[in-house]
């Protein structure tokens, strides 16, 4: 949430509080959150672009934000005064609205809505926080007197998922404070180390690992610049958000929960807003050309903010107005606004039947939103028929923001879906005189594509960036540790090959189970032979002149490789092939060269590094069984033809161990 996104609250509006609200449809809504709770079968995961349950049926997040745990306070003047919160909302690290509205009925009016799934903000501080929460914050909710944050954190996450809404958990803040100024929230590490960070999101992940409907972990909220620096995707740097939300998110699967989503947001904001210096805000636009590859490939799903007072260039801050022309989402025209969505997010969920990309994941607009009734700017009006509109064309999944939230007589924040004054009396966005509400109902009850490609039928490809850190993304080489030479290792998630390398002295890498499936190598099976390769020694044919061979024993492939700088030391990983069947197996081989410029369609699947570093990767029908790299010093060591097979028939019997490498 950014700051000052809703000082348009003073200017408040006449609105109407209609009397049929709360019981009128009682029975409805109890119907319809019976069948939420049977409708989906957890874990969830991902397929392609698409988010799907345990039984493959397509799940899309209709989510909204239940905020108040992550902290509402400014940051100055006395916490008990709800003036120091924000919009003037004290939570008491809870979620908000349990001093006026009993918890389960706050969820029957998010059923009402239509939603499914609840995005839950939490604070470091709030995890820690051993102090009892007021009883006069929980004025509607006495079962939950005596508690701490964190025990009242947990009977909420127990009171939605018993209704069938699926959680996320979302690490907001650090601190019990209103995010998102220059406010120590600004990085994960900007008031403790990543080992913190990392060793709270195990625990967190831990905790709510035996309730399945606690479906994803969103690392972060809105990375971005603190006092001086400015967050990087890639880079290594203590800054480098690419690089923590890699090792958080593979921790958490090795270490905490292997069902879980992963959410990664992209970096929200860089650069100082003021005239001819760069701000910006980068979103998912690095993703392109550099994405995770988790040991459990189905489980990632990338997101980003939008709001009608934000922009690209602009930072939201109305103080910026006079000085700054960059304009807001709201004031771009519906073309620039669908070409802006789709560049710094939508792109990455590729459109149903797309050729799949390294980066091809579901996006999650995890924050969007726009003053209610009182909101009276053409321009916000405006941008929420857009956005909706390019939310249910692009068939996005989204969290509006936020669910909740405080009123007196028609009066307050009316940003909020649902808001309750001090007696527990509703306004929500369903009674009448709701501006939104015509295009939420579209949004909520858009259709979407409910056939979802099956998973055999859908190829995977992710990359591997090890330059900063070894991404020793098998999980069957990552716990058997075998001798490799260099200080950087990288491999494959388990059920992926490597097909692709690049020409640079890191080398970058691609992963496939495309045409040839999961089970090329098995790597269930205890036994199934690794080797790693150090010298040429399986070498049988000259396939690149001059060059040094790293190749697999015959009927084996690549999974991962290993270097110190410059390929000084470098070896091949390969595991052996299973052969379709006696008389098909890997018969024909050849040299994809890619040091002067890409092989054919290299970035067929994405581009895996950076424009202007050549590329080489196998057909999708073939499995890379060696690579191979100059002997020269000088001109740098860097991996420059890929030997590549397909199966083919085996004349006579299937002995021919010749292996006859063209
Ligand atoms: C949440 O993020 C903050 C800020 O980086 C960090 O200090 C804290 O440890 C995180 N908590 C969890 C549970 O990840
Ligand atoms: C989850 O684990 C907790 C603590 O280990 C236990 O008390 C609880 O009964 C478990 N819940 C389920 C649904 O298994
Ligand atoms: C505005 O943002 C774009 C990227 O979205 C960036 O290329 C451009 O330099 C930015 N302009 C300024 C003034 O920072
Ligand atoms: C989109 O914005 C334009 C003005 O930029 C407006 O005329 C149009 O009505 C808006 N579309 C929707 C669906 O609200
Ligand atoms: C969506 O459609 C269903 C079925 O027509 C309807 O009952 C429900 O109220 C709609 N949801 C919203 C938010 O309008
Ligand atoms: C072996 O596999 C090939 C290709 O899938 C197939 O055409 C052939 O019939 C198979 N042979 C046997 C004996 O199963």
């Amino acid at each position: 949430m950014q700051i000052l996104i809703r000082t348009v609250l003073l200017c408040f509006a006449a609105a109407l509080l209609t009397e049929n609200s709360c019981c009128a449809q009682k029975n409805t809504f109890a119907e319809s959150s019976t069948s939420l709770l049977s409708s989906w079968t957890p874990p969830l995961s991902t397929r392609g672009r698409f988010i799907v349950d345990a039984t493959g049926k397509r799940f899309r997040l209709k989510s909204g934000n239940f905020h108040g745990a992550s902290g509402t306070y400014n940051g100055w003047g006395d916490y008990d005064d709800p003036a120091n919160h924000h919009a003037g909302e004290a939570a008491y690290q809870t979620v908000l609205c349990l001093d006026r509205k009993p918890l389960a009925d706050i969820i029957e009016d998010f059923l009402r809505l239509g939603i499914n799934s609840v995005r839950l903000p939490f604070s470091n501080a709030m995890i820690s926080s051993t102090k009892i929460v007021p009883d006069h914050a929980l004025l509607a909710n006495p079962d939950l007197h005596n508690l701490t944050p964190l025990e009242i954190y947990d009977r909420v996450v127990q009171a939605l998922t018993r209704r069938g809404l699926a959680v996320v958990l979302n690490n907001h803040t650090v601190k019990d404070q209103w995010c998102c100024g220059l406010d120590s929230n600004g990085r994960w590490n900007t008031a403790q180390s990543t080992e913190r960070w990392i060793q709270d999101w195990l625990f967190m992940a831990s905790r709510y690992r035996n309730n399945t409907r606690v479906v994803g972990a969103d690392l972060y909220n809105e990375v971005r610049r603190d006092l001086l620096v400015d967050p990087t995707w890639g880079g290594g740097q203590e800054q480098d958000w690419y690089t923590a939300s890699m090792q958080v998110a593979t921790r958490i699967q090795r270490e905490a929960n292997r069902d879980i989503l992963i959410f990664i947001e992209g970096i929200n904001w860089v650069g100082v807003p003021l005239p001819f210096v760069p701000h910006y805000r980068p979103e998912l636009d690095p993703v392109k050309e550099l994405s995770h590859a988790l040991p459990y490939n189905d489980k990632l799903v990338y997101c980003a903010h939008f709001y009608p007072n934000t922009g690209p260039n602009a930072t939201g801050l109305k103080t910026n107005l006079g000085i700054l022309h960059d304009r807001t989402y709201g004031q771009l025209t519906p073309k620039e606004l669908r070409e802006v969505v789709q560049r710094l997010a939508g792109y990455v969920a590729t459109a149903v039947g797309a050729v799949q990309q390294h980066f091809t994941t579901p996006v999650w607009i995890s924050e969007f939103g726009v003053g209610g009734r009182n909101e009276y700017s053409q321009v916000s009006r405006q941008w929420w028929g857009n956005f909706t509109q390019l939310l249910a064309e692009f068939e996005l999944d989204f969290a509006v923001w936020p669910l909740v939230g405080w009123q007196e007589r028609g009066q307050g924040d009316l940003w909020a879906l649902n808001a309750y004054d001090s007696t527990g009396e509703s306004l929500t966005m369903l009674d009448a005189g709701d501006w939104r509400l015509e295009r939420w109902r579209m949004l909520i009850n858009a259709s979407v594509a409910e056939q979802v490609p099956i998973a055999s039928e859908l190829s995977t490809w992710r990359m591997l960036a090890p330059e900063w850190n070894s991404q020793q993304q098998s999980n069957w080489l990552h716990t058997r540790n075998l001798d490799q030479p260099g200080d950087r290792k990288a491999s494959c998630p388990d059920g992926l090959r490597l097909v692709g390398l690049s020409h640079s002295d890191d080398p970058r890498g691609l992963c496939t189970d495309a045409v040839l499936g999961r089970n090329l190598w098995n790597y269930m099976d205890e036994s199934a032979a690794v080797v790693v390769i150090t010298s040429e020694s399986e070498v049988q044919s000259n396939w690149a002149q001059g060059y040094i061979k790293l190749q697999c024993p015959f009927s084996a492939h690549l999974i991962g490789y290993s270097y110190e700088a410059n390929l000084r030391l470098a070896s091949a990983v390969c595991a052996a092939s299973a052969r379709l069947n006696s008389s098909v197996a890997l018969t024909q081989y050849r040299s994809v060269w890619f040091d002067k410029s890409d092989s054919p369609d290299a970035d067929r699947h994405g581009r895996f590094a950076p424009v202007g570093v050549p590329l080489g990767t196998c057909a999708d029908d073939e499995v890379a069984t060696g690579f191979a790299f100059t002997k020269k010093q000088r001109s740098g060591r860097r991996p420059a033809a890929l030997l590549c097979a397909a199966y083919g028939v085996v004349m006579g019997s299937s002995n021919s161990n010749e292996g006859a490498h063209a």
